[in-house]
């Protein structure tokens, strides 16, 4: 944990966090309407609270599944080497998958992480950010759809951290350093 004094200043209010993801699941529905049963796979740990807000809005038959790959550590930067810390419970060969990511940074979580399920032959398979900082790509992965496009600032809440803190907020904020 960082000792550094920080404070967080909100950029993306809960209410715009609501409004945006009921958008987000009309497109869902028009997607995957004819599924027998989705596989909601959340990327740990970040995305436990958008995976959770998302579920409860899709009138779907699904199932939800996590992996776990690692990214940040407890840092401000991404390691780039992508390793899968804990795998999913289910088999997916032949089955509808939407992969839930908090955020789109470089990509490179991404983008192990969908070559990885396809190697496994599922039906459909989409992907959906809650974030993405299109500006920090070092590949050439998109999600298909984007909850907000922010610019290269560090953010938490929501679900996501700062060195493990700050998961609990309920909007999304920027972490700023006064001393900075
Ligand atoms: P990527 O592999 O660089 O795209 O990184 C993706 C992961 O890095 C995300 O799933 C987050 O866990 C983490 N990450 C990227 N940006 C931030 C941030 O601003 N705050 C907290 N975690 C972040």
């Amino acid at each position: 944990m960082s000792e550094r004094p920080y404070v967080i200043d909100e950029m993306i209010s809960a209410k715009a966090i609501a409004a945006r993801i009921e958008e987000l699941c009309n497109a869902i529905h028009e997607e995957f309407r004819d599924t027998d049963k989705l596989i909601v796979v959340g990327l740990l740990r970040g995305s436990f609270v958008f995976i959770a807000d998302l579920v409860r809005e899709l009138d779907l038959p699904v199932e939800v599944d996590f992996l776990e790959a690692s990214s940040y550590g407890d840092s401000m930067e991404s390691s780039r080497e992508v390793r899968i810390l804990k795998d999913l419970r289910g088999q997916i060969e032949g089955r509808d998958v939407l992969v839930v990511e908090d955020i789109v940074d470089t990509g490179h979580t991404l983008k192990h992480v969908t070559r990885l399920l396809k190697s496994r032959k599922p039906g459909r398979m989409r992907t959906i950010a809650l974030l993405d900082k299109p500006s920090r790509r070092e590949t050439d992965v998109a999600a298909d759809w984007i909850g907000f496009s922010i610019p290269d600032e560090f953010v938490v809440g929501y679900g996501i951290d700062y060195a493990q803190r700050n998961r609990n907020l309920p909007y999304i904020g920027k972490v700023r350093f006064p001393d900075a």
